[in-house]
């Protein structure tokens, strides 16, 4: 528990708090998939400046490119490739504090440094993943972790 909070502290952590409930208003009430992986999106970028918050949705065996913030991205990732396919394969939550160490990363914007990407399980599958990308190199901590798993888990897959 103390390690917990000494883990969960600073403003990025006051900043999740305050959005969460915010989230939680954007969903209540709304099943539509799309509608609400887009406005978590939104949300998460306008919060955060984040370079790039989006999903990808597993269909077919691929992930593919779902709502999103930010610039163009590859629209389709194969199990165990790059981040995505990477957090896919393993069920957990991948921080990658520099992309350019990551093996197979995929670089979809040069711009992107460090990566966290939240896999969203169903039934004890993966359905889908939420990947973030910052400009800066490690950006993402447990911090972002914790709020992004309590979030994801806030959306009706
Ligand atoms: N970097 C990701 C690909 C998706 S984009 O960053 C939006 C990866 O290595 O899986």
């Amino acid at each position: 528990m103390a390690e917990d909070l000494n883990i969960i502290s600073g403003n990025k952590a006051e900043e999740y708090r305050s959005l969460v409930p915010q989230i939680k208003g954007l969903l209540t009430g709304e099943n539509d998939l799309i509608a609400n992986m887009a406005n978590v999106s939104a949300a998460l970028k306008e919060q955060f400046q984040f370079l790039w918050v989006g999903f990808y949705v597993v269909k077919d065996n691929e992930l593919v490119l779902a709502p999103f913030q930010g610039p163009v991205a590859c629209t389709r990732i194969q199990k165990g490739r790059g981040v995505c396919g990477s957090c896919w394969q393993d069920g957990k939550t991948l921080i990658v504090p520099d992309v350019e160490k990551f093996p197979g990363h995929i670089s979809c914007s040069s711009l992107s440094k460090s990566e966290i990407v939240v896999p969203v399980i169903k039934d004890g599958e993966v359905v889908a993943v939420l990947d973030v990308d910052s400009e800066a190199y490690n950006f993402f901590d447990n911090t972002d972790r914790k709020f992004l798993e309590e979030i994801v888990g806030m959306i009706n897959f």
